[in-house]
Parts: C-alpha cells; sequence; structure tokens
C-alpha cells in the first residue's frame, strides 16, 4: 500500500508544532522557569534547545524521512538488531504516557465546566484532592473508580479515536489546521488579560529576574535538558513517523528548526499568562510570591483555580485556561497514537481504521488505573520512571545507533540535498558526542538520586512494582514485538539514498 502524506509541508508543521506543544509547555516549563532561577533559567534552556533539542530533532526528521517509516521499521531499516528501540519507544509511550496524558486532559475537560460556577468553592485545594480525587495514599488501595472522571476520559478518548481514525490528511492534518490557530488565539487573550491584572508585573519580575548563582547547579542544567526533551516530543517515536509521511522532496531543516523555535516562543509566552496570575493571587492575598508558586499539578488544579474565583470575570478566564490545555493536549495525544499505529501497520500490514479502534479501546481500559482513588499516585511514579529513564535510553540510543553503527553522514547529506538550510559535520559530532554524553549525564545523575532515596518517599515496593516494572514489561513487549515475522521484505530495504 502507498503510504499516506500530508496534503502540504505547512500541514506538516502544524502537526509537529501541535505535537510540541502541550500540556509541558504550560505549567511544566513556568514550574521549571521559576524553581531554576527565573529568568537565568532561560540560558540553559536556550543552550540545550540549541544544542541537543535541534540536533535530535533533526535527527527524528531525518531517520524517518529518509529510511521512510515509523520507528521500528525506520530502525530496521538501519538494521535488523535495532528494531526493538523503535518498538520500545512507540510502546511505552502509547502504553504509558498516553494512558496517564489522556487522564489530565479528561481532568482539565471537567475543571473546564466547573469554571462556570467556580464548583470548587473556597478551598480548591481539598476539592481538587479530597472531593474530586478522592486520593487514597496507599497505592496499592485502588478504591473506586472516580465516576466525574470516567465521563471526560470517555469523552477524550473518543476525540483521539475520531481524529486518528481519519487518517493523517483528514484526521491529524485538519484537526491541527483547527487546533493550533485556536489555541494560539486562546493563549494571547489569556496572556493579554492577565498581564493587565493587579500584582501582575511581580509575577512577571519573580519570572523573569535572573538569579546566576542557579547556574552553577548541575540540577539546573539536567531540567533545562530534560524541558527540552519533553517538550519536543523526543524519544516517543512521534517525529520519525510524522517525517515518514513527507514527500521525497521537503524543507526538513527547515521545519526542524520552526518547530523548536515555535515550540519555544511558545512556552516563553504563556509563561507570562501563568506567573502574572501567580502574581495576581500574591498580591490580592497579600502574600509573598514563593508561597503561592506550586509544583506542575498544583499549580494548574490548585492555584488557577483559586486565581480564578478571585478574579472579576474568573469564570470566562477558568474557562478559557482549561480550554487551552484540553487542545494542547489533544494535539499532542494523537500523535502518540499515530506513532504506534504506523508502527503497527509497517510491520504487520493490519486494517488500519480496526486498529485504531483496536488502540483506542484499549487505551481507554489502560487508563482507568489512573482514575481510581490510588490515580494520582500511579501516575505520578509511572510519568517519573517513563520521562525520566525511558525517554533518555530512547534518545541516547538513537545517537548512538545512527553515529557509531549507521552514518550520520548519510543523513546530513539527504537532508541538505533538500532542504534550503545547509548544516555542516558540527551536527555529526553533536550526534556522536556532545548529546548522547550529556544525556548520560543526566542518566546517571538521576539514577544516583533515584537510588539514594526512594522517589518522593514512595515505598521501595510501590517503586519496583509500578515504576520499574512498567519499564521492563514494556521492554519485553518491544522484544516480542522485534521478534515478530515482516508481513513482507520492505523493512530489507534501505532508505531513499544507498549507503
Ligand atoms: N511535547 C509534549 C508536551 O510538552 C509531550 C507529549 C507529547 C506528551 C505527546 C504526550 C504526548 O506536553
Amino acid at each position: 500500500m502507498k503510504r499516506e502524506q500530508w496534503n502540504s509541508q505547512f500541514g506538516f508543521l502544524l502537526a509537529a508544532v501541535g505535537s510540541a506543544i502541550g500540556l509541558g509547555n504550560i505549567w511544566r516549563f513556568s514550574y521549571m522557569a521559576y524553581s531554576n532561577g527565573g529568568g537565568a533559567f532561560l540560558i540553559p534552556y536556550i543552550i540545550a534547545l540549541l544544542t541537543a533539542g535541534v540536533s535530535l530533532l533533526l535527527l527524528e526528521f531525518a531517520i524517518g524521512h529518509e529510511r521512510i517509516g515509523s520507528a521500528p521499521l525506520a530502525f530496521a531499516r538501519i538494521n535488523k538488531k535495532w528494531e526493538w528501540l523503535g518498538w520500545w519507544s512507540v510502546i511505552f509511550v502509547m502504553f504509558g504516557i498516553e494512558l496517564y496524558y489522556n487522564v489530565i486532559i479528561a481532568w482539565c475537560i471537567n475543571f473546564f465546566f466547573y469554571s462556570f460556577d467556580l464548583s470548587w468553592g473556597s478551598d480548591p485545594n481539598t476539592f481538587f484532592f479530597k472531593e474530586f480525587l478522592q486520593l487514597n495514599t496507599d497505592p496499592a488501595n485502588i478504591g473506586n473508580i472516580r465516576t466525574p472522571i470516567l465521563g471526560s476520559l470517555i469523552i477524550v478518548w473518543f476525540l483521539n479515536w475520531i481524529i486518528v481514525f481519519r487518517g493523517i490528511r483528514k484526521g491529524i492534518e485538519l484537526a491541527n489546521k483547527i487546533f493550533m490557530p485556536m489555541l494560539f488565539l486562546l493563549t494571547a487573550v489569556l496572556v493579554l488579560w492577565a498581564v493587565n491584572l493587579e500584582g501582575a508585573s511581580d509575577g512577571i519580575r519573580a519570572y523573569l529576574t535572573p538569579d546566576f548563582s542557579k547556574l552553577s547547579e548541575p540540577k539546573v542544567w539536567i531540567d533545562a535538558f530534560s524541558q527540552i526533551f519533553f517538550t519536543l516530543s523526543l524519544g516517543f517515536g512521534i517525529m520519525i513517523a510524522y517525517a515518514s509521511y513527507l514527500p521525497s522532496k521537503a524543507n526538513i531543516t527547515k521545519y526542524a528548526v520552526l518547530t523548536a523555535f515555535i515550540n519555544s516562543g511558545y512556552s516563553i509566552f504563556a509563561g507570562f499568562a501563568v506567573f502574572s496570575v501567580l502574581g495576581f493571587m500574591a498580591a490580592s492575598q497579600g502574600k509573598p510570591m514563593a508561597d503561592v508558586v506550586t509544583k506542575s499539578i498544583g499549580l494548574a488544579f490548585v492555584a488557577y483555580p483559586q486565581a480564578v474565583s478571585l478574579m472579576p470575570g474568573g469564570n470566562i478566564f477558568g474557562a478559557i485556561f482549561f480550554l487551552s490545555l484540553v487542545i494542547a493536549g489533544l494535539s499532542s495525544s494523537i500523535s502518540i497514537i499515530e506513532a504506534f499505529t504506523s508502527a503497527v501497520v509497517d510491520k504487520f500490514n493490519v486494517n488500519r481504521k480496526h486498529l485504531v479502534t483496536l488502540i483506542c479501546v484499549t487505551g481507554f481500559l489502560g487508563s482507568i488505573i489512573f482514575i481510581t482513588q490510588a490515580g494520582l499516585i500511579w501516575l505520578d511514579i509511572v510519568d517519573h520512571f517513563l520521562t525520566h529513564y525511558a525517554l533518555v535510553i530512547v534518545g541516547i540510543g538513537e545517537c548512538l545507533i545512527v553515529g557509531w553503527f549507521f552514518r550520520t553522514e548519510t543523513l546530513r547529506k539527504h537532508i541538505n540535498k533538500i532542504s534550503s538550510i545547509k548544516i555542516g559535520v558540527w551536527w555529526d559530532y553533536l550526534i556522536k558526542v556532545f548529546v548522547p554524553l550529556v544525556l548520560g549525564v543526566i542518566l546517571i545523575g538521576d539514577l544516583y538520586i533515584e537510588l539514594k532515596n526512594p522517589y518522593e518517599g514512595y515505598s521501595w515496593t510501590a517503586l519496583i512494582l509500578i515504576g520499574w516494572n512498567w519499564l521492563l514489561l514494556t521492554l519485553v513487549a518491544a522484544f516480542f514485538m522485534a521478534m515478530q515475522p515482516w508481513k513482507d521484505d520492505s523493512h530489507k530495504a534501505s532508505g531513499r539514498t544507498e549507503h
């Protein structure tokens, strides 16, 4: 069967940007910036973007485009030995990150509706943890399924299903053509509204005032690199699949640079809204800024609702905020389903529509553990292990495989031939040495912290049974998939260039 293609390269750009801009841009970035020295964080962040970010994004685009395949096929076309790495990335992302990511989008749908009558009342903290999640502290005590979340979870999976079911052009490309302009518009409304609130300037000052002393802390650098990694959807197998749907002549370098800059530009821009609101809240409660900034989930579901309650016309502001999160989230979550779908279609040539339905039903069922009363704990542990270890290991693997067992030169020549911006030999060195080295240091640093103290004080049993196990099981599944026979010999072909 002929490989489907994007309608236009612009459509591809929107889809890549849609995948990159997600929940992570809005609150993860803001919190990271604040806790890592405010404006000074932008220095390591931009260095990470320009060194590891752009070069890895280019690598993923190049692998997908030159080898013409989703992650497993593309790697199999480099060498059959490495097919498992492609499978691992699409499997742990689909049956890990995607499952809880959609649950967070579901919460946003609930909170979108709660905004209208400020259902969280005067104590959003108690509301979120005790009433909405009814959180248990023991991960083994999963209790009941939270029915209000079940309803919105069904909506989220249904939307995912309908978009991916319709295919690349009529589904993903079209959805992003609607979602992205909408998201930019809604975000602009939020920023303009927020910067005019009382106290906003204090918030912005806290956001941007550089604390250069922080630059000597390794953690700040680790956070900057891992944020760039997550935010550009690197190591997910997504960008490889998306690039495989481009026509043979495509301006790869230009789109990698644009995707990277639009994504980070969006984060920095949205940060103004987040911090203005926090500044407003600090001012209206007479508290210092440091007391109102909370970590990721608390920021969106506790601090924001509180601010919304204090703001004139806040319910509309809240509704726009949660709607923006839903849109940003959906355009990312469909990209994961596509990465996995295209992997299975490439290998087994099954009916795409049936497959998408099966994946979404299975995904929905798998998500259910995250909407139980222990859901947030499971989410926290799975997220920690997958984003800290699995993504980074895939990133290192990609660099080493292409850099040392294949030839970066082949890919570089390929993209230079078709792109308007030419890249030099420096890229080979970044991929061969610099990026894997940096990621390796991050991995070792993280492991060291991991083994010293149990993450967030959870029991070792919970961490092993949920976190480590999730890594292990997805890895086993990846090897299993890699061992299955191919539908035909297409994986033996090489890419667009011989080497
Ligand atoms: N880039 C996304 C973000 O920042 C990460 C992501 C991509 C998450 C795809 C899920 C699915 O949120």
